[in-house]
């Protein structure tokens, strides 16, 4: 453990690992149960029949925090019933949903501007384009599973439905755990460690490609846009570590998720439970709060095709090794609300 040494600080560097072991234990056994208690997902098989489909489910949780933290282009349609008739009632943050009957989306996402100018509901929002993110959501699941399929044929590449009822929203986002939360100190210390001893969990950058790249990233991250998770984590892994350059994470390894602030990585941390990932964290402070590397800069936020901004003047800060023990101990003795450590992170405590 050569380059680890100077994470004790005023402990042992021996006494600095074992904490640093246990802590990610502790994390995963954490989360696991937070996972298991809340909401146990469909484990999704890696099979043809999800790789042939053009569509991915959204638990009502990350539908929620889409339309809240709106953190990237996205449009929302209500796959209404094809007549006037008793509109069903919307969980209120759905309340701005474009109305839409399962046999109008082709016409209406295909038709061009003319088309969505000419209905009713659609007219009112912006037409969205084909990197827009489309969710549809419907009391009827064969009617949200023939827009869905539409709407991939007229092109659109990030197409998802309401997993579960429509009557049970509100019901379903209450029963949601918490996402859990890593800070800037704990997270470098992490990644030193895993330079050093091997892969123990995946950092993954949900920024887009053009934020890396003129802005720089963190040393040790993997790139998966926030917009394509959903997708990617269906593919089979040979096509993921195609696509991606890395191989895909199994559902119980560790990913922590990092974007420019936390938004887009809190996002994505929900799309991955709903996909079946057991220990997703998410970094607060992203790289606007990095600041331990000159190499990743601090920028405001800026949507794709516009001009991008000078990055902002931050001060160089170095790692506090006493702000990251403090977390992973407290990591450790405050499982809230998660009950006891797990017989394990008791034996490395004894070790
Ligand atoms: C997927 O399809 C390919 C070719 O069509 C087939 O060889 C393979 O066995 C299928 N895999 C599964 C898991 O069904
Ligand atoms: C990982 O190790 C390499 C080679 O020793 C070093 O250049 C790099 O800065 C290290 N990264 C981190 C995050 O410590
Ligand atoms: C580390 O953080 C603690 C608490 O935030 C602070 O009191 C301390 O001065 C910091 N240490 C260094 C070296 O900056």
């Amino acid at each position: 453990m050569p380059s680890v040494a100077n994470v004790g600080g005023s402990i042992t560097s021996a006494v600095a690992l074992t904490l640093l072991a246990w802590a990610v234990r502790f994390i995963r056994s954490a989360h696991n149960k937070r996972v298991g208690a809340a909401r146990r997902p469909p484990e999704v098989a890696q099979t043809n029949t999800t790789h042939s489909r053009f569509y991915t489910c959204l638990s009502p949780a990350s539908i929620q925090l889409l339309v809240e933290t709106n953190p990237f282009p996205h449009c929302i349609f209500d796959v209404c019933p094809d007549r006037p008739a008793a509109p069903e009632k919307l969980p209120p943050c759905l309340s701005a949903a474009v109305r839409l009957p399962a046999k109008q989306v082709q016409a209406v996402l295909g038709g061009g501007m003319t088309a969505w100018m000419s209905h009713s509901s659609a007219s009112q929002h912006p037409m969205p384009s084909p990197h827009h993110f489309i969710v549809f959501i419907s009391g009827n699941e064969a009617e949200m599973e023939e827009a869905a399929n539409a709407a991939a044929a007229c092109a659109f590449e990030h197409v998802a439905v309401l997993q579960g009822s429509l009557s049970h929203f509100d019901e379903a986002v209450n029963a949601q755990g918490h996402l859990r939360y890593i800070h800037r100190d704990a997270l470098a210390i992490l990644l030193q460690r895993q330079n050093t001893s091997g892969s123990t969990f995946r950092l993954l950058d949900v920024r887009r490609s053009d934020e890396r790249m003129l802005f720089g990233s963190i040393e040790g991250s993997c790139h998966l846009p926030a917009h394509q998770l959903p997708a990617a984590l269906q593919w089979p892994p040979s096509s993921f570590e195609a696509a991606y350059h890395f191989p895909k994470p199994t559902l119980q390894d560790l990913i922590i998720l990092q974007s420019r602030t936390h938004k887009r990585a809190a996002w994505a941390a929900q799309a991955a439970i709903d996909a079946g990932y057991k220990h997703c964290i998410v970094y607060r402070q992203g790289t606007y709060g990095w600041r331990l590397h000159p190499s990743v800069k601090a920028y405001k936020s800026y949507e794709l095709g516009h001009a991008p901004p000078e990055p902002d003047v931050q001060d160089p800060d170095s790692i506090n090794h006493s702000t990251a023990q403090a977390e992973l101990l407290q990591l450790y003795s405050h499982p809230q609300p998660h009950g006891e450590p797990s017989s394990d992170v008791a034996d490395d405590l004894r070790a």
